[in-house]
């Protein structure tokens, strides 16, 4: 059997500076801070300012947590990149963060699984870490909303803010590190929550420009009724595998979405909310971001072994849980 995991050694994060206040919003669309922060629990999001990319937050993220681990970014191997607004239909994002950080002896790809976008690709980064291909793999959740969101409709800009994260991979020989995932899918999702335009199955062209359907749909009560269900179900499931109970997890890291929906599952999983981390109030839904600006921000109160649940729902419909102990 295998003994070496893939552990989490160094994380940072990074936000745009310019700040969108539901205050904000009410001068865009007919909402309230109230609505907003009782329906949501989010006061305030960050959003890109024109010219500043996803690739850009990405490669300081990289850097950064080259210098935290005191390490060049030429010998990082890899970096996997969850993103649903990648700079460019290609090349992908991956290929101009390796670039842009200096990490020019890496290769990598971008994941596209939605919301749940940094789970999958940090089961995909723990298989090249664990297989003991590679040695140093960055994984990265990161999305630029505000690039696909219509400031027009309250049902979608309330939501959604832009933001990156990552963390690197090594192995671990003393037991901490990813122990265990379990990953979802199901497309007929897809309905409920998509942006139709801009794919190869429906192009943009001058007919459709400007069209509604180039920017985020969701159907916001339908998609809140599969993600409380599915992912407080996945995050059960993992305990269940593993045979914790609320007492044996410290902390639940949960994908940002909604407020109540972390609740529902922080309530599931039989955890006190001090176990839960939440900064959806300042940040919003950044999509694949949320998990990993979560660890960025709790970074200092986590201790080596601390046993850790990340759990996600998203766009696909995606859904997923992971299993990790702290490793540093
Ligand atoms: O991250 C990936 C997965 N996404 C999610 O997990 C999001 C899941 N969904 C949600 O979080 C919630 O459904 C929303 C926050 C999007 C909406 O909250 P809701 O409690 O489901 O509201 P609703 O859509 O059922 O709308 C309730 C009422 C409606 O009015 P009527 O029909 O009851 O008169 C809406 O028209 O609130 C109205 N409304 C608003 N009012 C003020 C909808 N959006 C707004 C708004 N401001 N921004």
């Amino acid at each position: 059997m295998n003994n070496i995991t893939a552990a989490i050694t160094a994380v940072h994060g990074e936000v745009p500076n310019k700040v969108l206040s539901n205050k904000d919003l009410e001068n865009m669309v007919d909402t309230n801070d109230e609505w907003i922060i009782s329906r949501t629990g989010i006061k305030e999001r960050r959003i890109v300012e024109k010219g500043e990319t996803l690739s850009d937050l990405g490669a300081k993220v990289v850097k950064e947590i080259c210098k935290k681990r005191g390490i060049s970014p030429l010998e990082i191997d890899m970096i996997l990149i969850g993103t649903v607004t990648s700079d460019h239909r290609f090349p992908s994002s991956s290929n101009l963060i390796c670039y842009k950080s200096g990490a020019t002896n890496a290769w990598g790809f971008d994941v596209s699984a939605a919301c749940s976008g940094f789970i999958y690709t940090l089961v995909t980064g723990q298989q090249f870490v664990e297989s003991g291909r590679y040695k140093k793999v960055i994984v990265i959740g990161a999305d630029i909303m505000s690039s696909i969101i219509n400031y027009e409709d309250r049902n979608t800009c309330i939501i959604f803010g832009d933001g990156c994260g990552g963390v690197l991979l090594e192995a671990n020989d003393e037991g901490n590190g990813i122990i265990d995932s379990v990953l979802k899918a199901d497309g007929g999702g897809k309905e409920f929550l998509n942006q139709k335009l801009g794919g190869s199955a429906f192009p943009i062209t001058k007919d459709n420009v400007g069209h509604s359907d180039m920017y985020v749909y969701q159907e916001g009560r339908t998609v809140f009724k599969f993600a409380v269900t599915n992912m407080a179900g996945v995050a059960a499931e993992i305990m269940e595998r593993n045979n914790l109970t609320g007492d044996d997890v410290n902390w639940l890291v949960p994908h940002q979405a909604n407020l109540r929906i972390i609740d529902a599952t922080a309530n599931r999983m039989g955890l006190t909310k001090e176990k839960v981390m939440i900064n959806i109030e300042k940040y919003g839904n950044t999509t694949s971001a949320t998990i990993p600006l979560c660890l960025w921000e709790w970074e200092k109160k986590l201790k080596k072994g601390d046993n850790i649940v990340l759990a996600a729902f998203g766009g696909g419909f995606t859904w997923g849980s992971v299993f990790l102990k702290w490793a540093y």
